[in-house]
């Protein structure tokens, strides 16, 4: 550390939480997610004495007002906490099917995929799970009043925030003309019904409303009652297929966290139905057998063999993995075991590209409007939470009396039983639709523990590429020591078997890596970005919060007190 670099590194720690280029420190605890004043809201529950997962429900409430990209109670995530003293657990409030569901029922009487209504229809819209697991999570492990968490929502939504530029650009997509979403237009249109602009107050009194009755009502405030019976009332009217019975039988799950080691460390991350656990724990097992010494950090070497490391990971997703209550004899300690690992790591041929074989796994990209908030209180407890709407906006529907929008999530089922393509549609059995099953998701929350104690918490949004987000940004902490924020902004690659090629973020890769690449047979598309981690690093010794909030998401912030 330099001098000048040094001084205000100190010079934070007395004013105990500022802003340091992209990292912000604390010693009380912190919040960061993708909008500022979410993780502000967060850090104000701290505040008033409440823990990581008091902090991590108001800051998820709070989201769905300020951040209804993703940010939601129409959508389904999950929670992987941990005490302070190393215990973790898993909260899965993943979407479900509805009853009436069916492995056909994208399917027209050919068999053909109807155009992309398992992403793009009514009934592409999953039994939401978002408020029944924030509520689980609190009653389990809260210690604040729920109405506590909620209210600074209700605040938020009905007395209004400042409209910012990121919600401008979709207010203008939505109510340009030709736009197909009639809720959409409606909702990004203040009480004169012009288009909302910058700095504008942006108040949603339905939306107020119906976080009113969860306020008053708990979880029963969502699921039975008068939201519910809206609900079904817009369903069937709209040609819909979820009832009031989907939203009663609704619960959120407590699963046991896959768990895995690199080095000295140990990560803790969700089980299926998310994939994106056991597939970390497969790359950072496969990983950990390289000789890091002798390969450098983004050289040809590198990025083959991390490509490499996730086609594997991924080949094995879309083979094994789906909703465990519906997969009861998934190869979840195999896949995640080192000696699986030694096996996988010796096929590699680190001359050439293997192939991803079509006529076997794959899978597609998911839309990306998913986001990740990491919460760490004073106590030390740690908070990582993923949750998503699938697409941006979801299915871009909702009641206007109910003032949410429902998440798209059925598209994260397999749509069409035993078709595998080359552009990553598969159709293996583990993951096709069936009544009240959940879709195999990416989401990866996670958390890692030094000497028994929570040391990084971290997740992303981005459909299939968090996996590999979250896993290049936790090597990164782990193998290289990066310090957080320059950990989350490295530019990253990715691979998920099919389609086979590596997607990397433009300027990764120099002209000879890429020629050289290529060489080796693989195939390369720049991108422009991905993911958008929100992580916190702890440091015991010096009692130091240390948290950051990826660049590319402008209105996102770590807050600390
Ligand atoms: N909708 C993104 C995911 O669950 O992976």
């Amino acid at each position: 550390m330099n001098s000048k670099v040094a001084c205000l590194y100190f010079l934070s720690l007395i004013l105990f939480t500022t802003q340091l280029f992209a990292q912000t420190y604390a010693r009380n605890g912190m919040v960061v997610s993708a909008n500022k004043l979410s993780s502000e809201t967060g850090v104000d529950i701290l505040k008033k004495g409440g823990n990581a997962v008091d902090a991590a429900v108001a800051t998820a409430f709070s989201l769905a007002v300020t951040l209804p990209s993703a940010g939601n109670i129409g959508g389904g995530g999950f929670i992987v906490f941990m005490t302070a003293e190393g215990k973790v657990t898993t909260i899965d409030f993943r979407e479900k099917a509805p009853l009436a569901a069916t492995n056909d029922m994208y399917l027209d009487d050919k068999g053909r995929l109807i155009d992309d209504s398992n992403h793009n229809s009514i009934k592409a819209i999953g039994v939401p799970g978002t408020v029944a697991g924030l509520y689980k999570a609190h009653r389990q492990y809260g210690k604040l009043p729920w109405a506590t968490l909620v209210q600074p929502a209700i605040d938020q939504a009905k007395n209004g925030f400042p409209f910012n530029w990121s919600l401008l650009t979709a207010a203008e997509r939505f109510t340009a003309s030709g736009n197909k979403y009639p809720f959409m237009d409606a909702y990004f249109r203040n009480g004169t019904g012009d288009v909302l602009q910058p700095d504008e107050l942006w108040k949603q009194p339905q939306l107020g409303t119906t976080l009113e009755l969860i306020r008053d009502k708990g979880q029963d405030g969502f699921y039975k009652g008068e939201v519910a019976k809206k609900i079904a009332k817009w369903m069937k009217a709209n040609g819909g297929i979820i009832t009031k019975k989907d939203l009663r039988k609704y619960k959120a799950i407590e699963r046991k966290p896959i768990t895995g080691s690199y080095k000295d460390y140990k990560i803790y991350s969700m089980p299926p139905p998310s994939s994106g656990g056991v597939a970390l724990i497969e790359m950072m097992n496969l990983m950990e057998l390289a000789n890091h010494q002798e390969i450098e950090f983004n050289s040809t070497t590198y990025v083959h063999l991390v490509a490499e490391v996730m086609r594997r990971a991924f080949a094995d997703r879309a083979e094994h993995l789906g909703d465990p209550d519906f997969n009861l004899h998934m190869p979840l300690e195999k896949l995640t075991s080192k000696a699986f690992a030694k096996k996988r790591f010796e096929a590699i041929d680190m001359t050439r590209a293997s192939v991803s074989d079509s006529t076997k796994f794959g899978q597609l990209y998911d839309g990306d409007s998913t986001t990740h908030l990491s919460v760490m209180d004073k106590e030390g407890n740690a908070v990582s939470l993923t949750y998503t709407l699938e697409y941006g906006y979801g299915s871009k529907m909702g009641s206007p009396e109910l003032g949410f929008i429902f998440n798209n999530e059925m598209g994260d089922f397999n749509p069409q039983p035993g078709i595998t393509k080359t552009n990553g549609q598969i159709g293996t059995a583990p993951n096709l639709v069936a009544p009240e099953k959940r879709m195999l998701s990416s989401m990866t929350p996670t958390i890692v523990s030094k000497n028994g104690k929570p040391y990084l918490v971290i997740g992303s949004p981005g459909g299939r590429t968090i996996i590999n987000t979250v896993f290049q940004t936790v090597f990164n902490v782990l193998e290289y020591d990066m310090r957080i924020d320059k950990a989350i902004e490295a530019l990253k690659i990715h691979h998920q078997w099919l389609p086979d090629r590596i997607i990397y973020e433009q300027h990764l890769l120099s002209p000879d890596t890429r020629k050289a690449l290529e060489a080796m047979g693989h195939t390369l598309t720049g991108y422009g970005n991905l993911g958008a981690l929100m992580g916190i690093t702890y440091d015991p010794e010096k009692n130091v919060f240390t948290g950051a909030a990826d660049s590319s998401r402008p209105d996102g912030g770590a807050v600390g007190y």
